[in-house]
């Protein structure tokens, strides 16, 4: 058996929920929010759905945190999204007040849970995770890489005329506009990004990965991303619950790994039941990993953000 937990039902944990379910990964789904029937309402008509492809899978939503006994994974996503105008880390002071409304109670539930933390500025809200919660740093992870990366995927393969499935490509770092694509490292049908697309090209695509949250926010006018969101939520989980052995980039506490420590940071990891089994570390040439550790420069300075809070 094996069931999923998502706090927070808005856009994003409904849609998470949505995929999760019609993906049939695990034997339940639960959704907790403040709001309780509009939360119970979702996770019917989400379980309704289960029968149009003849899915077991048991979807419960409400206010009441017992829902979320027995969760091998928490996913939180309770927060406030940015508005345009405004950037991931402006809306730290409110998201820490309830990520730590959250932890607390999830904590008395599932104390044995691996925690994937979704809501922004994402860095600064997973190291605040993992000190309220006092979980060991392994069990709580960030999602963030899986979803700049699908979207860097995504606008090679526009401009490739290739396949997602036939491209490997990955971004690190903080999940913010020094984010760091990873272009010597990209794979098109097995070539080098290079050899496929012209360096201006190539520029033009990472620039629109880094801006690609933005983009969306300005278009929706009101509230953030939530279709690619919940796909990359899945892809984290699915890595966490079936031990693969395919590096996945999350939001993981490092230890001295590219010469970042005591930081939550975007970085490739084994995941498996427990959470992060291994940070991997690439071979990044000199540019990449000063990119990349002053992306981890600026993570640090919100983390220490949090402390005047
Ligand atoms: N406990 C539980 N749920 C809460 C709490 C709380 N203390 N405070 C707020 N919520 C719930 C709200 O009731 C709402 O249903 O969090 C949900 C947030 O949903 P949306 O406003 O739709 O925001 P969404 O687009 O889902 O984004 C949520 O994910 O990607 C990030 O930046 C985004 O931080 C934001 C988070």
């Amino acid at each position: 058996m094996s069931k999923i937990s998502i706090i927070g039902a808005g856009f994003v944990g409904a849609t998470a929920a949505y995929v999760l379910a019609m993906k049939d990964l695990v034997d339940e789904v639960a959704l907790v929010d403040i709001l309780a029937k509009p939360t119970e309402g979702k996770a019917l008509d989400i379980y309704e759905a289960t029968g149009v492809f003849g899915l077991d899978v048991k979807v419960k939503g409400g206010d009441d945190y017992a829902l979320i006994d027995g969760s091998d994974v928490v996913v939180i996503t309770a927060g406030v999204p940015r508005k345009a105008g405004q950037s991931r880390d402006d809306v730290l002071a409110i998201n820490a007040k309830i990520m730590k409304d959250v932890v607390a109670k999830v904590k008395k539930h599932t104390p044995d849970a691996v925690l994937l933390i979704v809501s922004n500025p994402l860095d600064a809200m997973t190291y605040l995770a993992a000190k309220e919660s006092g979980y060991d740093k392994k069990k709580v992870i960030g999602m963030a890489g899986t979803l700049d990366t699908t979207r860097y995927k995504t606008f090679i393969s526009e401009k490739a005329s290739v396949s997602p499935r036939k491209i490997d490509a990955m971004v690190l770092g903080g999940h913010g506009d020094l984010m760091v694509p990873l272009s010597r490292h990209a794979f098109v049908e097995g070539k080098p990004l290079s050899k496929v697309l012209d360096a201006e090209t190539i520029t033009a695509i990472e620039e629109r990965t880094k801006h690609g949250g933005a983009e969306i926010v300005k278009l929706l006018g009101n509230g953030s991303a939530y279709f690619a969101v919940g796909g990359a939520i899945y892809e984290v989980l699915h890595a966490l619950l079936t031990d693969s052995d395919k590096p996945v980039p999350v939001s993981a506490w490092l230890t001295g790994q590219y010469g970042l420590q005591d930081i939550f940071l975007g970085v490739p990891c084994l995941l498996g039941k427990d959470g992060v089994e291994k940070v991997v570390e690439l071979e990044l040439a000199d540019d990449e990993l000063a990119a990349l550790q002053h992306s981890g420069k600026s993570v640090k300075e919100l983390t220490q953000e949090l402390e005047k809070l």
